[in-house]
């Protein structure tokens, strides 16, 4: 028997194969495309290793403004290769309309890779996603409507197809007949809606499947040995900390599973790959949706924010709710996703605001909780505990240095520093990738 060597499982102590995550601290929407962007001129391989096309990233190049859904914000580096891996769910049409966009922009898509595990979104997904959503009225999740959850459930109940089923034909219908059969029965009779037909979805995924076939590959290995060469991998998240399956806001969450180890089984790398954890933090928070926000600003203060901070999502276009800077789940989010570092983002919103306000603690009848509660119900109605900060009432887009910040705008970044417990090693203070500030 002929045995083949490799790294993994030798124990040599971690010193090579770098492997980064990049995760979001908040409800999503911190910059992470930015962040990923930026980073990603240091590394071979950026991949997206939960969530589908509920996620949006805006990145600014220069003069371009381009807006991602699903492929990683890799794809801009010729020297990346951008990875879709297993833990995502996959739509196909609305893929490959974004790779036609991209082309159309000039950029070159073609070095793809997509995993044959993640499972595929399929039509009755998105009927699913917009009927319970209307069943469920007031306690509606306000998801984004792209048939994540539907989707994410039917993997769990082992009854999803995968990207690998649309290359066997005939498995592919097999097991489509056998859920649509469910799946039809549920929309006619609980929700009062069309059949859909076996025969139209095979011949829509059919098509599909041809034009995906040159990106399908073994992402798993590929990733694995990218690693030995001592290549560098980013691992992207898509939503963020909060919206965690398991670790957020349940039941106003999404159904995967964005904290640090959600990248590991999304892309089936072990824990002994990853060196960094990067937090991507905005400077105050923003969530879409439902659910508690105890920082929440319903007044003039937060409409300034959202209209400054321009809190309208890339996906759906849907205005955020905006608050101050909340401490408490920065702590939390340090300790779910073991963060080694954060990467501020979206400083230069609060130049518009004369004076700031930082929630290091939470308070509920006579009691105060400086760790993120135990129980949803204290979480709901608890109300925030302020420190209050001067305001620096200048524009900042122009500094390239943190010491050239004005003095308030740095004791801003100090104080959240200190009171989330995790080193602040960039800042960012506009869009552009030219803005952001290294620290330390
Ligand atoms: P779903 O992921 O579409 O099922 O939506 C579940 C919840 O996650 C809703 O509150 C969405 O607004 C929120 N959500 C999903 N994706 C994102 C994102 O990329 N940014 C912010 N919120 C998101």
């Amino acid at each position: 028997m002929r045995v083949v060597r490799t790294n993994a499982g030798t124990g040599n102590g971690g010193q090579q194969m770098p492997a980064h995550v990049i995760v979001g601290t908040q409800w999503g929407d911190e910059g992470k495309g930015k962040a990923t962007d930026l980073l990603a001129d240091d590394v071979q391989y950026v991949v997206r290793y939960q969530g589908g096309n509920n996620a949006g990233h805006t990145i600014v190049v220069g003069e371009q403004v381009l807006k991602l859904h699903l492929v990683p914000s890799g794809v801009l580096y010729p020297h990346v290769t951008p990875v879709i891996a297993d833990g995502v769910v996959l739509d196909p049409g609305v893929l490959l309309e974004e790779l036609d966009t991209l082309v159309g922009q000039g950029i070159d898509v073609s070095k793809l890779r997509i995993s044959g595990n993640a499972h595929l979104i399929m039509p009755y997904h998105l009927e699913l996603d917009r009927v319970t959503e209307r069943w469920l009225g007031r306690q509606r999740l306000g998801t984004t409507k792209r048939g994540i959850g539907p989707t994410y459930a039917d993997k769990a109940a082992r009854v999803g197809l995968r990207v690998q089923d649309l290359y066997d034909m005939k498995i592919f219908r097999q097991k489509l007949d056998a859920v649509l059969r469910e799946k039809n029965a549920i929309l006619t009779r609980v929700y009062n809606r069309l059949p859909l037909k076996a025969a139209d979805i095979e011949t829509e995924y059919a098509v599909y499947a041809e034009r995906l076939r040159p990106y399908i590959a073994d992402t798993g290995s590929l990733l694995h040995e990218a690693l030995e060469r001592d290549e560098t991998v980013l691992l992207e998240g898509a939503q963020g900390t909060l919206l965690d399956l398991d670790h957020g806001t349940y039941p106003f969450v999404t159904s995967s599973n964005p904290v640090a180890g959600g990248a590991l089984t999304g892309t089936g790398l072990g824990p002994r790959h990853i060196d960094r954890v990067i937090g991507i933090t905005k400077a105050y928070v923003t969530r879409v949706g439902s659910g508690p926000f105890p920082t929440e600003l319903d007044d003039d203060t937060g409409e300034r924010m959202v209209q400054v901070g321009g809190e309208f999502g890339t996906t759906t276009g849907r205005r955020r709710r905006v608050g101050w800077f909340d401490a408490v789940l920065a702590r939390y989010a340090a300790r779910v996703n073991g963060l080694t570092e954060h990467f501020l983002t979206k400083l230069d919103v609060l130049s518009a605001f004369p004076t700031l306000r930082v929630c290091h603690a939470y308070r509920l009848h006579d009691e105060e909780y400086e760790h993120f509660p135990p129980h949803q119900s204290i979480f709901h109605r608890a109300r925030p505990v302020y420190t209050e900060l001067d305001g620096w009432g200048e524009d900042i887009g122009d500094v390239r240095d943190f010491a050239a910040l004005p003095k308030a705008a740095q004791a801003y970044v100090d104080a959240i520093e200190e009171l989330s417990g995790v080193p602040i090693r960039y800042v960012s203070v506009g869009p552009g990738r030219e803005q952001t500030l290294g620290r330390g």
